[in-house]
């Protein structure tokens, strides 16, 4: 893994755009999984503003979301297909026939999980996997004690990640029970994972994924066996992190003949 502690979100979704930026300018076919939530917000609006204002054109990409409340209509406000819609897709010129999202009404979730995955599969696999954390450690919806090899499925919300999702929710609304998302094994395919955390709220669920064992109890912790995990964090989700100074001084001392590293240092002086 390679952890690298930014000043903020703002820097950070800018690091996190560059970087699929470069990878969308060398392979126009890219394809990509994105996440919901508040973390990647700022990774679509510089996609936005790149998209607008300096031609990057998503014309041929794929991309694949993580996940979605099962039984929520897609026209909902807080469905994870309305989410995407106002955040990304209705700004950029990817077509429809290209982007993939689980369907929380699909009336065979058992086939339609198996249909998504042969999906990622016949688009060559997602190049690089978005992600945001939960306070429990979950990446997309993998709550605490999901497999380490899950597939894409159905899960049951812990409390906690209902409470923190209500505010997606009018107040009447009750937050679904349940979910679809992308497995642990799905998402472990991807060939790069660029993992986002902002904020206090998450120095606990990074410190346990990044520094402590690997367990079904802190999924993101599986990122330790993935072999390209990069980790964008700030100050207060690094908070916790035991081996921050050794972070920033890997980071400092990065060799810099690897473009991306020039080029982003570029960026961030
Ligand atoms: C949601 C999503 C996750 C996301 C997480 C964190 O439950 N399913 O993909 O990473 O919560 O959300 P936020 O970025 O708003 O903190």
């Amino acid at each position: 893994m390679e952890i690298i502690i930014l000043p903020d979100a703002t820097t950070g979704g800018a690091y996190a755009a560059r970087m699929i930026e470069k990878l969308v300018r060398n392979k126009p076919k890219a394809v990509l999984g994105l996440a919901t939530g508040s973390t990647p917000i700022p990774v679509y609006q510089n996609l936005i503003q790149k998209h607008q204002e300096e031609n990057l054109d998503f014309s041929q990409v794929t991309t694949f979301n993580l996940d979605e409340y099962l039984g929520l209509d897609p026209s909902h406000p807080a469905s994870y297909h309305s989410f995407m819609r106002e955040h990304l897709f209705s700004k950029l010129n990817i077509p429809q026939s290209q982007i993939h999202i689980p369907d929380g009404l699909a009336p065979d979730i058992e086939a339609h999980c198996a249909a998504y995955e042969a999906a990622i599969v016949k688009a060559g696999g997602i190049d690089l996997q978005l992600l945001g954390i939960g306070g429990e450690g979950h990446i997309g919806f993998n709550e605490p004690s999901s497999s380490l090899t899950s597939r894409t499925r159905v899960k049951t919300l812990i409390p906690r990640t209902r409470e923190d999702n209500k505010r997606f929710f009018k107040p009447e609304e009750a937050v679904p029970h349940h979910v679809l998302t992308m497995g642990i094994g799905t998402i472990m395919e991807a060939r790069t994972i660029l993992l986002l955390a902002f904020g206090d709220g998450k120095a606990e669920a990074i410190a346990r994924s990044l520094e402590g064992p690997l367990t079904a109890r802190i999924p993101a912790s599986i990122l330790q066996m993935h072999p390209k995990t990069i980790v964008l964090l700030d100050e207060g989700s690094a908070s916790k992190l035991e081996m921050k100074d050794y972070y920033r001084y890997v980071y400092e001392h990065k060799e810099t003949t690897h473009s991306i590293h020039r080029e982003e240092n570029e960026l961030l002086s």
